[in-house]
Parts: C-alpha cells; sequence; structure tokens
C-alpha cells in the first residue's frame, strides 16, 4: 500500500482522539471537586475517613463484598433505591472523593451499601456478618462467622471485624451536597 504510514497514522487518530477527549473531558469538569459545606459556613463534607475504615476497606475488598454489593444510590426517577430506604438523596460525585478506592461495585445481589452507615448501628453490622439468616430469614449472604470468637454471653469480634464494621459505619451519605438536597 502506497500511503501505509498516513492511514496507520489516521487509525491511531481515529482512537486516541476520542479516548484522550473522554479523559480530559472527565478531568476538567470533576478534576478539581473537593469537599464543600453543606452551608454557608459549616463542616466541610465529605468527613475525613478513620485510619480504622481505611483498614477495614481492605478486608471488605479481601472478603469480596464488592461482588455482592454496590456503594451508589441512584436519583428517585432511575430506580427505587430512595423508595427502598437504602438512601437519603441520589449519590454525587463529590461524595467519593476523599477515598482512595471507590468501591461503586456493578453487582447488586445484596442491598446497596452507600449509606448504611447511618441505617445499621454497629451491634448491628455485627450481627449482620457474623450469622446473616438470624437477621433475615433464609439471607443469601455467606456468614462470616470465622470473624467472631465465642466467648462466655455472646461473641467477640476479631481485629478483622472491627476494622471492617469501622468501615461500613464510614459509609454514609446523609449530608446535604451542593448538587443533592436531602429528601424532606
Ligand atoms: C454472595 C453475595 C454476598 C456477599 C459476598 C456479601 N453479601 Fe452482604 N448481603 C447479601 C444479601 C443477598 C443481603 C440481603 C439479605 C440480608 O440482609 O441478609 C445482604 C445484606 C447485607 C447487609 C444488610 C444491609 C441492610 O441494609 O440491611 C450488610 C450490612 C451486608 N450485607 C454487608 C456485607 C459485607 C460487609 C460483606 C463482606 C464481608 C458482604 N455483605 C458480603 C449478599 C452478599
Amino acid at each position: 500500500m502506497k500511503n501505509l504510514n498516513l492511514f496507520l497514522i489516521g487509525l491511531f487518530a481515529a482512537v486516541a482522539f476520542p479516548f484522550g477527549a473522554l479523559i480530559v473531558s472527565s478531568q476538567v469538569q470533576l478534576g478539581a471537586l473537593g469537599r464543600a459545606p453543606a452551608e454557608e459556613g459549616g463542616p466541610l463534607f465529605p468527613p475525613r475517613e478513620p485510619g480504622l475504615a481505611i483498614q477495614g476497606r481492605a478486608v471488605y475488598l479481601q472478603l469480596g463484598c464488592v461482588a455482592c454489593h454496590t456503594q451508589q444510590v441512584r436519583p428517585a426517577g432511575m430506580g427505587s433505591d430512595i423508595a427502598r430506604g437504602w438512601g437519603a438523596r441520589p449519590s454525587v460525585a463529590r461524595d467519593y472523593v476523599l477515598q482512595s478506592q471507590v468501591l461503586i461495585g456493578d453487582h447488586r445481589f445484596g442491598p446497596d451499601l452507600a449509606n448504611v452507615g447511618a441505617r445499621l448501628t454497629e451491634a448491628q453490622l455485627h450481627e449482620h456478618l457474623r450469622a446473616p439468616s438470624s437477621v433475615v430469614a433464609g439471607s443469601a449472604m455467606p456468614a462470616y462467622e470465622y470473624l467472631y470468637q465465642p466467648k462466655a454471653n455472646g461473641w467477640a469480634p476479631t481485629d478483622r471485624a472491627v476494622a471492617l464494621v469501622a468501615y461500613l459505619k464510614s459509609l454514609r451519605q446523609d449530608y446535604a451536597s451542593p448538587e443533592a438536597k436531602l429528601k424532606q
């Protein structure tokens, strides 16, 4: 072919330009996004994650929770997430700006966990992890009983369970954001 080089350059440009534009346009739109106060002069949201929650995120990944749970509440017109009580408002990009690893997930075998820290107490979370079927009859969630040790009158969480629950408690989207107001 006479103009092979030209053809290859054209082919490269046809792939590289749209791909580059995708990256550059996301960076332009969201790159400078940071924390913001819910009302003028108020505290900044999202809050910083406690160190224990960061350790707990590693446990969440190791145990494969992300395979069954998402962390994104869809807007009211796009699904029944809010009607089901999974969130007080839709998730927005700002909610994730401080997270080093964003575990949005892509399969919903169980409920969305974006706001689970506001929904369940520490004790409820431990109980759910240790014995899901004692909370929801016939639960399809695996029991993580090996994260607990029996003691005289109940169960003692291991360090991994404590970190995991600290992470789950840090998952909350119950503050107003400039992009998404809380439902009244
Ligand atoms: C095989 C899929 C599967 C895996 C893996 C899984 N879950 Fe679940 N999870 C479910 C299902 C299904 C439910 C709903 C039934 C129930 O409440 O037990 C659920 C419910 C929950 C709930 C209760 C949510 C609510 O709103 O009541 C929490 C919290 C939870 N899972 C956390 C976890 C964590 C943390 C892990 C990882 C250690 C995990 N899950 C792993 C399937 C899974």
